[in-house]
C-alpha cells in the first residue's frame, strides 16, 4: 500500500529514518522532507512509519467526511493521560464526545461571544497596561510570554470566572509551565515508540507525573470552588449543570475534569501562538501594520472600549490574521482514518483505519494552491474574491470537519480584538537582528519574539 509514497533516501534497518532528524523540531524536520519529497511521503521512527499529507489535492480528498474521520494518534493520542475523552482527544464513537459537544456547543454561539466580550477587553485592557508600563521604561515586551498571559486569563476568565493573576507574577504561571512540560512530553513521544519510550524516556516520564497532578489539582481546586459558589452561565456551569437537551444526560464528573483541562489548554495556547506570529509579521511589515492601523482608526473611532460588532468590522486586521495563520497555523498538523478500504486521490490505496497526518504548514504553502510567491506575507490573499478562485479545503488552520475546532471564533474574536487595541496604541519596532526561531511543543510559538514599542500621538 505505501510502495508509492517516497521516504527519505538513507533509510537504515531498524531505526528507519531517525537518524540526523531534529528531535526537538519534528514538524520542521517534517517539512524540510515535504519540500524534497513532494506532497505525499512517509518517515519511519523506529518500527512506526507515518504517511505525510500536504498536496492541496490530497488535503481536500482527506477532507470528505464521508470517506475519513479525525485520527486519534500521535500527539493528540499522547495527550489521552492528561486530557482522556475530552473533547479535543475523545475517540470518534467514544459516547462522550458527542454529549459534550451538545452540551458545549452553545456555550460557542454569537450570543455567547458577545457576552465573552466585555471580559475580554477587561483582560486585554490589563496587557495594555502592562505594555505601557513597559514602553515607558524602555524595555523591549516579550510577545509570547505576554500574549500566553493575555490567552490563559482570557479562557480562565470567560470559561471558568478563574483569574490566575497572570500579570502580576513576573514568571509564567506554574499551570503553563507544567502544560508545556506535557505537551513536549507528548511530542517526544511521537519519534519514539512505546517500548523505548518507556527506557529512554524514563526521567522525562517521572517528571510529567509531576505536571499532570499539577494540572488535575488545579482543575479539581476551580471545581470545586464553583460547586459551593455560584457562576454566571459560563462554560463551567454548562458542564456541571446543563443536561443534554434530547437524552437529558450530564456529564460526569471525571468527564468535567478532561474538559477542563481540554478548555484550559486548546483555549490559550494556539491563541497566544496566533498572536505572537501576527505581530512579528506586522513588526516586519510596516505598510500592512499602517493599513490595519487605519482600518482601526476608521472604525472605532475614538470610542475608548470598542464593542462586540465593531471588532468584527475589522476585515483588514483578520486578514492579517488568517495570513499569519497560513503561514504558522499553530496547531500544526491534523490526522485523518479511512472509515472503510478506499482510494486516496485515485491513487494511493488505504485500508479501512489506515491515516495520514495533514502538515498544515505545507499544505498552507503549495505553490500549486498559493502561488509561487506562497512563502511571502501578503494578507490580500484573503481578499472575498481571492478566496472564492481559491480550491475549497486548502486553509485549514482549524483543522476539519466534525472534529473542527470547536473554539474557532472564539480565538478569532478574542486575537482581532487584541491585535486591534495593540495597533491603535502602539508602533511596533523589530530587533533587526531577530530572525524568526519557532518552537515546538505539538503547538508551535515564535521562539525569544521581542518587539520595542513606540506609543502613538493621540490614541485612546
Ligand atoms: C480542535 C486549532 C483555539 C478548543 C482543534 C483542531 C485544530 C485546532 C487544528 C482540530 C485538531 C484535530 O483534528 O485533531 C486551533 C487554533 C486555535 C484554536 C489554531 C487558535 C488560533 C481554540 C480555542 C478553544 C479551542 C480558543 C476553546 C476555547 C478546541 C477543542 C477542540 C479543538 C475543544 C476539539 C474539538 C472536537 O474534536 O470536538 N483546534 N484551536 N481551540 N479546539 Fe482549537
Amino acid at each position: 500500500q505505501l510502495d508509492r509514497i517516497p521516504h527519505p533516501p538513507h533509510r537504515l534497518p531498524f531505526v528507519g529514518d531517525v537518524l540526523g532528524a531534529d528531535r526537538r523540531r519534528p514538524l520542521q524536520d517534517s517539512m524540510r522532507y515535504g519540500r524534497l519529497l513532494g506532497p505525499i511521503f512517509r518517515r519511519k521512527y523506529f518500527s512506526r512509519e507515518i504517511v505525510f499529507v500536504w498536496g492541496g489535492r490530497l488535503a481536500a480528498d482527506l477532507a470528505d467526511e464521508s470517506r475519513f474521520a479525525k485520527h486519534v494518534g500521535l500527539g493528540v493520542a499522547n495527550l489521552r493521560p492528561m486530557a482522556g475523552d475530552g473533547l479535543f482527544t475523545a475517540y470518534n464513537d467514544e459516547p462522550n464526545w458527542q454529549l459534550a459537544h451538545d452540551i458545549l456547543a452553545p456555550g460557542f454561539s454569537r450570543e455567547a461571544m458577545a457576552g465573552y466580550h466585555p471580559m475580554m477587553l477587561d483582560v486585554a485592557e490589563r496587557l495594555l497596561d502592562r505594555w505601557d508600563a513597559e514602553q515607558a521604561g524602555g524595555r523591549p515586551v516579550d510577545v509570547p510570554g505576554d500574549m500566553t498571559k493575555l490567552t490563559l486569563e482570557t479562557i480562565a476568565r470567560t470559561g471558568f470566572g478563574h483569574d490566575f493573576g497572570s500579570f502580576e507574577r513576573s514568571r509564567p504561571h506554574p499551570f503553563v509551565t507544567a502544560m508545556v512540560g506535557t505537551l513536549t512530553f507528548a511530542q517526544r513521544r511521537n519519534v519514539i515508540p512505546g517500548p523505548l519510550s518507556s527506557l529512554l524516556l524514563r526521567d522525562a516520564a517521572r517528571r510529567n507525573e509531576v505536571d499532570m497532578a499539577y494540572l488535575n489539582r488545579t482543575v479539581d481546586d476551580l471545581v470545586r470552588a464553583r460547586r459551593t459558589g455560584a457562576g454566571s452561565g459560563d462554560l463551567l456551569d454548562r458542564m456541571l449543570e446543563t443536561a443534554h437537551p434530547q437524552t437529558g444526560e450530564r456529564l460526569a464528573p471525571e468527564n468535567v475534569r478532561r474538559q477542563v483541562i481540554t478548555f484550559l489548554v486548546a483555549g490559550h495556547e494556539t491563541t497566544s501562538g496566533a498572536l505572537s506570529f501576527a505581530l512579528h509579521y506586522l513588526s516586519r511589515h510596516p505598510d500592512v501594520a499602517a493599513r490595519a492601523r487605519e482600518e482601526v482608526d476608521r472604525v472605532w473611532g475614538d470610542v475608548a472600549r470598542p464593542g462586540y460588532e465593531q471588532v468584527a468590522r475589522l476585515r483588514y486586521v483578520r486578514r492579517v490574521l488568517d495570513e499569519s495563520l497560513r503561514l504558522w497555523p499553530t496547531a500544526p498538523a491534523y490526522a485523518r482514518e479511512a472509515r472503510d478500504d478506499t482510494v486516496l486521490d485515485g491513487v494511493h490505496p488505504m485500508r479501512r483505519g489506515a491515516w495520514a497526518l495533514v502538515l498544515t504548514p505545507l499544505l498552507h504553502r503549495d505553490p500549486e494552491v498559493w502561488g509561487a510567491n506562497a512563502e511571502r506575507f501578503d494578507p490580500d490573499r484573503f481578499e472575498a474574491g481571492a478566496v472564492r478562485a481559491r480550491a475549497a479545503h486548502t486553509f485549514k488552520p482549524f483543522g476539519t470537519g466534525a472534529r473542527a475546532c470547536i473554539g474557532r471564533q472564539f480565538a478569532l474574536h478574542e486575537a482581532t480584538l487584541v491585535l486591534g487595541l495593540l495597533l491603535r496604541r502602539y508602533e511596533l519596532r523589530p530587533d533587526p537582528a531577530y530572525r524568526l526561531r519557532v518552537a515546538e511543543r505539538l503547538t508551535v510559538i515564535p521562539e525569544d519574539l521581542r518587539l520595542h514599542l513606540d506609543r502613538r500621538a493621540a490614541p485612546p
